[in-house]
């Protein structure tokens, strides 16, 4: 009786890969309760559940505010996301509170600049426009024009936010003949001397790129920075790659530049709201690819994204160094 009173409540606010499970339902100290879904949870039933939470092991979906805070209690001592963004945790509020915030930085750099890789070529070659073509009957010879995009070789790339991700994609583009790395951000980074990089401000990233790339955190500065006047600095032949977060981009001014010629094409796999409703403008229009927001989505990512944020979370509610902590 003595011990089930220590017992600490975890609430895990949806079905998470089985590596993360099996460490929190080995932890002889937690109560494990689990949103039982692969659905996001309803926001009612988190400020429900989430009461007299130790521990809270939220996914990027769930917006984790004053409200959820005050309907968790005093009790709450850890916040751990299953993610490495965490524009969906309000800091200020949880910094303020004391409790401390495990996120997965690092473990998903390497799918996620892959995944971006590929998004860059799906778009820059026209790959789905190509596949759709083959399966509804457009392709009927090979014509001299017909389905042209743009290589990678001899381009300049410009990367917007040249850290974990933004350095992993700046490596693997490289080889691929790329002739000049720009990049952008608050502070000028030595290890892009790797890519021989160089610190731009953003308009002269914006002017010389034939490919930018979007790899920042969401902030309150970076929000809605791809806007009107950003796409109207861009070449008319540059293609726009997000991945870092839809909020980073004002679809509405998005949408001007591609149906207008503004520039030549997106690819996005990131959008606000996400997900995306079906009949979106965005949706319509053949040179902007969309994905389903799954940078980090293999396998193996996903289930060491789990195990690390579980690792962290128990070492939340034990006081002792969480394996990623943010330090807010
Ligand atoms: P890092 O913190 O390593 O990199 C973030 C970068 O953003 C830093 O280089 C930072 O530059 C830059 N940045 C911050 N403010 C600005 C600004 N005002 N202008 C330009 N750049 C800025 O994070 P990661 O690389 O690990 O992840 C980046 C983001 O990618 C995550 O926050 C998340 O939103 C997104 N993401 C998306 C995934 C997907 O599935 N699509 C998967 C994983 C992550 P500086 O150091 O100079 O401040
Ligand atoms: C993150 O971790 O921030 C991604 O968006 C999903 O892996």
């Amino acid at each position: 009786m003595q011990g089930a009173q220590k017992l600490m409540n975890v609430f895990v606010t949806r079905r998470i890969p089985g590596e993360g499970m099996r460490i929190l339902s080995q932890c002889e100290t937690c109560k494990v309760s689990l949103w039982d879904s692969d659905e996001p949870i309803p926001r009612s039933e988190l400020l429900q559940r989430v009461s007299g939470a130790h521990g809270l092991l939220c996914l990027l979906s769930e917006r984790i505010d004053a409200e959820v805070l005050d309907a968790a209690g005093p009790n709450l001592k850890v916040i751990s996301t299953l993610s490495v963004g965490f524009d969906h945790l309000a800091i200020d509020e949880i910094k303020k509170r004391g409790i401390r915030v495990g996120y997965t930085p690092d473990v998903l750099t390497d799918a996620t600049a892959e995944l971006t890789v590929a998004l860059l070529l799906a778009t820059a070659r026209r790959i789905p426009e190509g596949v759709e073509e083959v399966k509804n009957g457009g392709w009927r010879s090979w014509k001299s024009l017909w389905l042209c995009g743009y290589g990678l070789s001899g381009s300049t790339v410009g990367v917007i936010g040249l850290g974990r991700i933004g350095m992993a994609i700046a490596r693997r583009l490289k080889p691929f003949g790329v002739e000049k790395l720009l990049y952008s951000g608050r502070t000028a980074k030595p290890q892009a001397a790797e890519v021989e990089g160089e610190f731009v401000p953003l308009d002269k990233l914006l002017s010389e790129s034939d490919f930018i790339i979007v790899s920042c955190s969401l902030t309150p500065e970076t929000q809605g920075l791809c806007n009107k006047a950003f796409f109207s600095k861009m070449k008319k032949t540059a293609i726009f790659i997000n991945t870092s977060r839809g909020a980073v981009v004002n679809q509405e001014d998005l949408y001007e530049a591609l149906s207008s010629g503004q520039i030549a094409a997106a690819g996005l796999d990131v959008t606000t709201p996400e997900p995306l409703p079906t009949d979106h403008p965005l949706l319509t229009l053949k040179n902007c690819v969309i994905l389903p927001h799954i940078g980090s989505a293999t396998y193996s990512t996903r289930g060491i994204m789990s195990e690390l944020a579980a690792n962290n979370l128990l070492a939340g509610l034990s006081g002792t160094a969480m394996p990623k902590e943010l330090i807010l």
